[in-house]
């Protein structure tokens, strides 16, 4: 993953700098909230992906960095948002922000970052980019409620699950992609292929992130088994439930109906989930979305950039955090 690694520690610096700039204009009492989410060390794959993009698409400007750090404040707005809806407590290793700062301040401090980011990107003067954005902030948060509305539900099928997720994580993915190829005026079928690649590569990353919610929390910087803990229904205990007779299957359902799981409980289940093999078997499926990411690049003519989104499927299979 060499051309990956080495993009990343090129635009790393430059990210930040942005990221500086735009932080250093929200309103002071704003400030020290955006700068704990957004420089606890996150990995950058959402701007990373759009100035990789448009250089696919023949463009290397600085409005590139300012498109990708809107996407990546957008990112941290829904962080601070997500952490209050999940009752986590960590995240990138450190406290969430609203155990440090409160709850309705982190909401509003997200507010206020992801109208920032709106603003950074209208300032660029094309609709399209704006139009673009703004529909990623919609379909996100419309996820986000989906996936609420679904808590608990374990008779949720695949897709549903599958529609969720493209909802609350793939959008933003796309979008990241989306407004690389539209800023270097790529033609139709170069910015339907950035679309494609967005959405399935986010698919697939959430898909290994919900694998990585059973991994411990010293390596993944999030409470292990948060899922479980707050009723989400991911693909490991999707398939862990399908494996088990219908009689235990009821027991695990009842158990999991209470609103406060013990500790020892959740502990249990994750264990059974990861040792059943049905974490390897929600691999899986992600790989299925990461060999349609990868088809989608055909269009592009071989090069640096399209090595580095290739890496980048390889590297979002084998994350570990
Ligand atoms: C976390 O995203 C939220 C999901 C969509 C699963 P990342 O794993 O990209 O978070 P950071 O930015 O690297 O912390
Ligand atoms: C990520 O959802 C999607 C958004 C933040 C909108 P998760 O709740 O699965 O992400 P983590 O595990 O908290 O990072
Ligand atoms: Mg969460
Ligand atoms: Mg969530």
């Amino acid at each position: 993953m060499r051309e990956l690694k080495d993009c990343v520690a090129a635009e790393q610096p430059r990210i930040h700098a942005v990221l500086e700039t735009l932080t250093g204009e929200l309103p002071a009492l704003v400030r020290p909230m955006a700068h704990h989410i957004l420089f606890a060390g996150g990995k950058r794959l959402r701007p990373v992906l759009c100035v990789v993009f448009g250089r696919l698409c023949g463009l290397d400007h600085e409005d590139l960095l300012r498109l990708g750090a809107s996407v990546e404040m957008l990112h941290a707005a829904t962080l601070l948002h997500d952490d209050i809806l999940d009752n986590a407590d960590t995240r990138r290793g450190t406290p969430a922000a609203h155990t440090v700062f409160g709850a309705p301040q982190a909401v509003l401090a997200g507010d206020a970052l992801l109208a920032k980011a709106l603003l950074t990107v209208s300032a660029l003067g094309d609709a399209r980019l704006t139009g673009c954005i703004s529909e990623a902030v919609m379909y996100t948060a419309a996820g986000e409620v989906a996936e609420i509305a679904n808590v608990r539900n374990f008779g949720i099928g695949q897709e549903a699950y599958l529609e969720i997720i493209t909802g609350k994580t793939a959008w933003m993915l796309r979008a990241a992609c989306e407004l690389g190829a539209l800023r270097a005026g790529a033609h139709a079928a170069a910015v339907a292929a950035a679309v494609e690649f967005g959405l399935s590569l986010g698919i697939a990353f959430q898909i290994v992130d919900d694998v990585l919610d059973f991994a411990p929390s010293q390596q993944t910087g999030k409470p292990r088994g948060g899922d479980i803990r707050e009723g989400k229904v991911t693909p490991p205990l999707l398939y862990y439930l399908n494996s088990l007779s219908p009689a235990e299957r009821d027991t695990v359902h009842t158990a999991l109906q209470q609103e406060a799981l013990p500790e020892s409980y959740v502990n249990h289940l994750c264990d059974a989930i990861e040792q059943g093999g049905h974490c390897d078997a929600a691999l899986a499926l992600s790989d299925a979305y990461l060999e349609k990411a990868l088809a989608s690049l055909h269009v592009f003519p071989a090069g640096r950039e399209k090595e580095i989104l290739q890496q980048m499927t390889h590297y979002v299979r084998a994350r570990g955090h």
